[in-house]
C-alpha cells in the first residue's frame, strides 16, 4: 500500500488566497446586489503593455511558419533573454551577475516554493514574520518546519523574525542558529523595505555563519527611495551566500503570462558544492523551459519602449498606493508601507483581530483586503490592501471605508 506525504496533513486550511476567494464567493453568493472591490489578492489589473504585446504577436507569428517555429526552450532561458536581464537588472546597477548565473522560469512563485529542494532535509528555515505564506509552506511540505500549533499560529522548528511597527518594519538578526533565510524586500506583505546599509548587516550576518538567504525581489520596480538596494547582489559578497528570485507579474502585468528568473551565483558553494550547478541539474530534470512567446515579452520589458511604458504602469499604481495611504491616514489609521511597494499594511483599529476587520470591511464597505495573521503571526492585528486594483475602484473603495 502506498504512503502519502503526511507533511501535507499538518497545513491548517488552504492556502491563504484561496480561502480568501472562498469567503468572498460565498459572501456574493448572499448579496448579489452588493459591489465587492477587491484589493486582496495582489494581482495586477493594468492590460499589458502595448510593446510588450507587440512582441508577442511578433513571436506567436514566427511560431506558425517552419522556419523560424521553436520547439523545447533552453531550459534554462534563451540567452536573448538572460543577457538582457543581466545587463539592465544587475551591471546597469553595478552588480556583477552573468547571464549564465541567471535561470528564466515561469515564475517566482514556483522557484521560491521549489528552491527549498536544495537544502537538506534538517535544514533550520528563518523567516521575517509576517511573511509570504510560500516559503512556510513549501518547507512543511517537505517536513522542516515540524508541528503547528494552532493557539500561536507557529510551527515548532521555524525561526520567526517579527517585523512589526514595534522595531519599525526592521528584523532583528537571527539569535538562534538557522542555515536559511527567506527575506522579501521590498517586503510582501508590510510593504516595508531595508535600507542598503541594513541588509549589508544581513549578508555580513550570513557569510559570517554560514547561512544562505533566499531574496525574493518580485517588487523591486517599486522603489522610489535612493538608499533603497535594487538587488541584494548590490551588497558587498552577496554572490557567496545569497539566491534572488525575481518576478515579471508585478512589474510587467505577467500574473497571467507567467514568467520570472532566479539567480544562483557561480560562487555560491556548499561543502564545496555548487548550488548553481544543483539548480541547474534540477530545472534540467524537472523544467522544459518557459516559453519561446513569453520570453520574446520579456525580452521587450526590457526594450527602451518597454522601460518607459512600464514606468507610467509602476507610476499608476503607486499613485493607488498614495491615495489608499493617504486615505486611510486621513481618517486616522496607522499605515505602512506603500512607498516602496504596491502594498498597505494598516494596523486594524480597536484592536480587532485581521480576520474580524476581514469580515467587517466586507460586510460594511464591501472591500476586499488580506487579513495579517494570514502571512504569520506577527501579521495578527494588521490588515493588507493592493494598490494594484483601478483606479476607479481604488478611489470608490476608500469612500467605501470612509463612508463604514
Ligand atoms: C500576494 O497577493 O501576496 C501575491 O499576489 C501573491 C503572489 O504573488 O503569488
Amino acid at each position: 500500500m502506498y504512503r502519502i506525504n503526511a507533511n501535507y496533513g499538518k497545513l491548517p486550511g488552504s492556502y491563504l488566497f484561496s480561502t480568501i476567494a472562498k469567503k468572498v464567493a460565498e459572501f456574493e453568493k448572499q448579496n448579489p446586489d452588493r459591489k465587492v472591490i477587491r484589493l486582496g489578492i495582489g494581482d495586477v489589473t493594468q492590460p499589458i503593455a502595448p510593446s510588450i504585446i507587440s512582441a508577442m504577436h511578433t513571436a506567436v507569428d514566427e511560431m506558425g511558419l517552419a522556419e523560424t517555429f521553436h520547439g523545447y526552450a533552453p531550459d534554462l532561458g534563451y540567452s536573448f533573454l538572460r543577457e538582457a536581464i543581466a545587463e539592465s537588472d544587475y551591471r546597469q546597477r553595478g552588480a556583477d551577475i552573468s547571464p549564465d548565473e541567471i535561470f528564466v522560469s515561469d515564475g517566482a512563485k514556483s522557484d521560491s516554493g521549489n528552491i527549498q529542494e536544495l537544502f537538506s532535509a534538517d535544514c533550520k528555515i528563518a523567516v521575517t514574520d509576517p511573511v509570504y505564506p510560500v516559503y512556510v509552506d513549501s518547507n512543511v511540505m517537505a517536513g522542516r518546519c515540524g508541528d503547528y500549533d494552532a493557539a500561536s499560529g507557529k510551527w515548532s522548528d521555524l525561526l520567526y523574525l517579527p517585523t512589526t511597527a514595534d522595531n519599525n518594519f526592521v528584523p532583528e538578526l537571527p539569535d538562534r542558529e538557522c542555515d536559511v533565510i527567506y527575506l522579501c524586500l521590498p517586503n510582501n506583505p508590510t510593504g516595508t523595505t531595508l535600507t542598503r546599509d541594513q541588509l549589508q548587516k544581513w549578508v555580513d550576518f550570513a557569510n559570517e555563519k554560514g547561512c544562505l538567504i533566499i531574496y525574493d525581489g518580485a517588487y523591486e520596480a517599486y522603489i522610489s527611495e535612493e538608499d533603497v538596494p535594487h538587488t541584494i547582489y548590490e551588497c558587498n559578497g552577496a554572490k557567496n551566500c545569497a539566491i534572488e528570485i525575481k518576478s515579471f507579474s508585478k512589474n510587467a502585468g505577467f500574473t497571467g503570462v507567467r514568467l520570472g528568473y532566479t539567480v544562483v551565483p557561480k560562487e555560491l558553494k556548499c561543502e564545496g558544492v555548487s548550488l548553481h550547478d544543483m539548480w541547474a541539474r534540477r530545472h534540467g530534470t524537472k523544467f522544459n523551459g518557459a516559453p519561446y512567446i513569453i520570453q520574446r515579452a520579456g525580452e521587450a520589458v526590457y526594450s527602451a519602449q518597454g522601460k518607459k511604458e512600464l514606468k507610467e504602469q509602476v507610476a499608476y499604481y503607486m499613485e493607488n498606493a498614495r491615495l489608499i495611504r493617504e486615505g486611510l491616514t486621513g481618517m486616522g489609521y496607522d499605515c505602512y508601507g506603500g512607498v516602496n511597494a504596491p502594498y498597505i499594511w494598516m494596523k486594524t483599529p480597536d484592536n480587532m483581530t485581521s480576520w474580524d476587520f476581514f469580515d467587517r470591511l466586507l460586510e460594511g464597505a464591501g472591500v476586499v483586503g488580506t487579513p495579517g495573521s494570514g502571512f504569520g503571526p506577527s501579521g495578527e492585528g494588521y490588515f493588507r490592501l493592493t494598490a494594484f486594483g483601478q483606479r476607479s475602484n481604488t478611489e470608490a473603495a476608500i469612500e467605501a471605508i470612509r463612508k463604514m
